[in-house]
C-alpha cells in the first residue's frame, strides 16, 4: 500500500487533486489542511472513507508533522496562502504559511527520507512584456513581484537548498493560471462568473490587458501525478497548456457563455504591481515525462466551469458578500 500525505487538499488545487488520486490511482491519502477562509472540507467529503482521511491541522506545526510524514511515503505539499490581493493587503500569513511552513514541511522529509513533490507557481519569475515572444521556461531568472510571489519563490529556494545540502527526495513544479471547480470565488473567474450569478457587474482591473496562462485544474493534477511518478529528483518541471489569453478576452468568453452583454462590466482600480502577462513554455515536462493536457478547448472548459458555479450556490453563496466588501474597499 502506497500512502500519501496531500497538504492544502481542502483547497482548490489541492481538492482537485485528491479527487484524481483518489479516481485514477491506489493511493492511500492522508489529507493535512488547516481549514483557512480558502479551505472547504466539503470539496472533498464525498471521497473520505476507506481511502482518504482528512487531518485538521497546520504545516507549521512540527509535532503533527513529523508524525504524518513518519506514516507516509510520499508528500505533495499543495498548502500556501495563494491570493495575490491579500498579500498586498496583509502579508504576514505568506511568510507564516508559504516559508515557515514548507520549511517545516521539508525538515521532516529530510529526517524520515520521504520523497517529497513541491508545488509553485509560475508567478516566482515575475511578468513578461505583452509583445515579448518569449516564454518562461525551467532557468529563467527568479524575479518575483508581490509578498505572495516572493514567498513561493522563497519556499521553491528552500525546497532546492534541501536537494543539493541533504539530499532532499524532492522534485518541483511551477505551474500557470488554474481554472475549474472548487475554486474559492476571490479569484478572477470565479469572481466573475459569481457576480453575473448574483447580479454584480463584474469587474476588470486596469485596462484588463493583462495576459495569463490558463489551464484546466485537471491538467494540472494529471501533470503533478506523472512528476511524482516519473520526474527526476531535484529537478523542477514547467506546467502550462499554452492558454495564454488578456483578462477582457476571458472576461467576454464568460459574458458570452452566461448570455450577458458583452459590455455588462466595470473597469475598476488597478492591482499595485500588477503583473503584466504570464506564459510557460513546458516542452521539458511534454518531452521527458509525456504529459499532455486533456482540455483543449478553454471555452468548453469554462461553460462547464459556468455550469459547476451555477449548480454549486451553497458552496460559494457564503462567502460572497465578505468578498465583494474587501474588494469595494480598495475600489476594486
Ligand atoms: P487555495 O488558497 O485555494 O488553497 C490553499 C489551501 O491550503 C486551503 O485549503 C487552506 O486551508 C490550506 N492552508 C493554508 N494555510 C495552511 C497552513 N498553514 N496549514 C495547512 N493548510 C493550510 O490555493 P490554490 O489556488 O489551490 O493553490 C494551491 C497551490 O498551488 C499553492 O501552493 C499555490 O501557490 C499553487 N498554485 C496555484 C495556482 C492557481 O492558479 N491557483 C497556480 C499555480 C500554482
Ligand atoms: P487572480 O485570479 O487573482 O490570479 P493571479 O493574480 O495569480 O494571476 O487574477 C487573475 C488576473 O485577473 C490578474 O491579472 C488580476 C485580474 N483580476 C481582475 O481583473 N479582476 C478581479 O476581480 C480579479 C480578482 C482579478
Amino acid at each position: 500500500m502506497n500512502r500519501m500525505l496531500i497538504t492544502g487538499g481542502a483547497g482548490f488545487i489541492g481538492s482537485n487533486f485528491v479527487h484524481h488520486v483518489i479516481d485514477n490511482t491506489e493511493y492511500h491519502v492522508t489529507v493535512l489542511d488547516a481549514l483557512t477562509y480558502a479551505g472547504n472540507q466539503s470539496s472533498i467529503e464525498s471521497i473520505l472513507g476507506d481511502r482518504a482521511v482528512f487531518v485538521h491541522g497546520n504545516i507549521c506545526d512540527s509535532k503533527l508533522v513529523d508524525r504524518l510524514i513518519a506514516e507516509t511515503d510520499v508528500v505533495v505539499h499543495f498548502a500556501a496562502e495563494s491570493h495575490n490581493d491579500n498579500s498586498l493587503n496583509d502579508p504576514r500569513p505568506f511568510v507564516d504559511t508559504n516559508i515557515v511552513g514548507t520549511f517545516t514541511l521539508i525538515e521532516a522529509a529530510r529526517r524520515h527520507g520521504t520523497r517529497f513533490h513541491h508545488i509553485s507557481t509560475d508567478e516566482v519569475y515575475g511578468d513578461l512584456e505583452l509583445d515579448d515572444p518569449g516564454r518562461f521556461t525551467e532557468s529563467s531568472p527568479y524575479n518575483p513581484s508581490s509578498p505572495y510571489s516572493s514567498t513561493k519563490a522563497g519556499s521553491d529556494l528552500l525546497v532546492r537548498a534541501w536537494v543539493r545540502s541533504f539530499g532532499l527526495q524532492a522534485t518541483l513544479s511551477n505551474c500557470s493560471n488554474n481554472y475549474g471547480p472548487f475554486q474559492h470565488i476571490e479569484k478572477f473567474i470565479p469572481r466573475q462568473i459569481t457576480n453575473v450569478l448574483s447580479g454584480i457587474r463584474p469587474k476588470l482591473y486596469g485596462t484588463g490587458n493583462n495576459v495569463r496562462d490558463w489551464i484546466h485544474a485537471d491538467d494540472h493534477s494529471a501533470a503533478v501525478l506523472r512528476i511524482v511518478e516519473r520526474g527526476a529528483i531535484g529537478e523542477t518541471y514547467l506546467i502550462g497548456a499554452d492558454g495564454e489569453k488578456s483578462n477582457l478576452e476571458v472576461l467576454q468568453i464568460i459574458l458570452d457563455g452566461m448570455g450577458q452583454p458583452s459590455d455588462s462590466f466595470d473597469f475598476v482600480t488597478d492591482r499595485p504591481g500588477h503583473d503584466l502577462r504570464y506564459a510557460i513554455d513546458s516542452t521539458k515536462l511534454r518531452t521527458d515525462l509525456e504529459w499532455q493536457p486533456r482540455y483543449t478547448s478553454f471555452a468548453e472548459g469554462i461553460a462547464a466551469t459556468i455550469d459547476w458555479y451555477t449548480e454549486h450556490r451553497t458552496w460559494w453563496e457564503n462567502d460572497k458578500q465578505s468578498v465583494e466588501e474587501f474588494y469595494s474597499a480598495q475600489g476594486q
